[in-house]
């Protein structure tokens, strides 16, 4: 296996092993536990003396070949691969951290990543300061003593606001602090957050990595010292391990990801485009617009624009549900990263726990839509919505 392979390639061959077989595609290890020739091997095998498989919970083979690949991928050396995106946000965070530490955290958070850190992390004694996370100055103000994990996702769900990464992990060197980043709007292949400094990557691989709606999935990648120190243990006894089947589902969608997040950034570039000429829409916010107001970071930390669009209605809640309504190829859905276009309303879905005043922090307007762009034909999309958009009207 070569490490030097492109990411196309990486992603169709990389961490592949074959069983006796010879079988083409990678096989499904659909199996709870491992069986050993003697009491000795077993033995050896528990006290590591020996490489395998001891029991699915810690790791088997389909989920070995899924988090190989992922480590060519991102540039990680190691990599923990989970049974939804929220066991791995969950699991990064609070695998080191214990009561008495503190987390900054960006404020513009998935719904569960902020509650993770807003609720749940202080019940166990972790204190957590929200920042805004576009400002350098807010992460450096939050900063105690006790600081010992940075948080971020970029861009945001639902507005699309970068947040410096470099600049971030700057910080966080300097106080020997974690940065993690939450990279799924990004993808792997538009944005290395390692690369850029930052100290572990999680990923919903429900979203583009699987991309066709099909099951859960996350993953956890860093260097092999800070998984063997905090995650190792962690992950084994509390059990947030993938299915091996949704492994081999996840492995299967992988293969195909830069063909897709190529297509669905060109969608959403061309959506984008046309929705901000349109009189009804107030604004549109997409990372590869050159009006986007962080375009500056935009092309130093990313090398596409993005998946997602976001963008203003004028006529608020009224017109974002009949838009909505209206449409015919684009369906309502709160997910993302899917093969099929989809569009949700963040204030009364996706973000509708947050006060009106936590929602207004954010951007997040009665108007506010996010589109998520599938791989469809971009000129079937643009008639979807000059359709929907004339009903509005009406
Ligand atoms: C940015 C982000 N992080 C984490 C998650 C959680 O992923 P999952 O639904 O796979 O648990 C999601 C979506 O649900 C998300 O959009």
């Amino acid at each position: 296996m070569s490490k030097n392979w492109r990411p196309a390639t990486q992603l169709v061959h990389g961490g592949t092993t074959r069983s006796n077989h010879g079988e083409t595609s990678e096989a499904i290890f659909l199996t709870q536990g491992f069986v050993y020739e003697s009491s000795e091997a077993a033995e050896a095998r528990f006290k590591g003396e020996t490489d395998g498989f001891i029991y699915a919970r810690y790791g088997s083979p389909t989920n070995d070949m899924f988090e190989q690949r992922m480590c060519m991928l991102e540039g990680a050396e190691d990599a923990r691969a989970t049974a939804s995106g929220m066991a791995a946000v969950s699991a990064a965070i609070l695998c080191q951290l214990k009561a008495g530490d503190h987390i900054v955290a960006a404020r513009a958070l998935f719904g569960s990543c902020r509650w993770v850190v807003e609720t749940l992390a202080p019940k166990y004694g972790i204190e957590c300061t929200l920042i805004d996370g576009r400002f350098l100055e807010s992460w450096e103000k939050a900063v105690k003593p006790n600081t010992k994990v940075f948080f971020l996702e970029s861009p945001t769900n639902p507005t699309l606001e970068v947040v410096d990464i470099a600049g971030v992990a700057k910080i966080a060197n300097a106080i020997g602090a974690k940065v993690v980043v939450d990279n799924v709007f990004a993808t792997p292949l538009l944005q290395k957050p390692l690369e850029l400094g930052a100290h572990i990557v999680v990923y919903s691989a429900t979203k583009h990595i699987d991309g066709q709606g099909r099951c859960l999935g996350g993953v956890i990648l860093s260097d092999k010292e800070w998984i063997n120190e905090h995650l190792h243990d962690y992950f084994r006894h509390t059990g947030p391990a993938l299915s091996p089947f949704n492994a081999w589902t996840l492995l299967k969608g992988i293969e195909t990801l830069p063909l897709r997040v190529r297509q669905q950034s060109e969608n959403a570039a061309r959506v984008a485009d046309f929705l901000a000429e349109q009189p009804e829409v107030a604004r549109v916010i997409y990372p590869g617009r050159k009006d986007h107001p962080q375009a500056d970071i935009i092309a130093r930390q990313m090398t596409g624009g993005s998946t997602l669009v976001c963008f203003e209605l004028k006529g608020g809640k009224e017109a974002a549900f009949a838009l909505q309504n209206a449409l015919d190829i684009v369906l309502i859905s709160n997910n993302l990263g899917d093969s099929k276009s989809l569009i949700t309303h963040p204030a009364t879905t996706t973000h509708k726990n947050l006060s009106d005043e936590a929602r207004a922090e954010l951007g997040i307007s009665p108007g506010t839509v996010r589109f998520s762009a599938g791989i469809e034909d971009s000129a079937d999309l643009i008639e979807d919505f000059a359709r929907a958009l004339k009903t509005i009207k009406a």
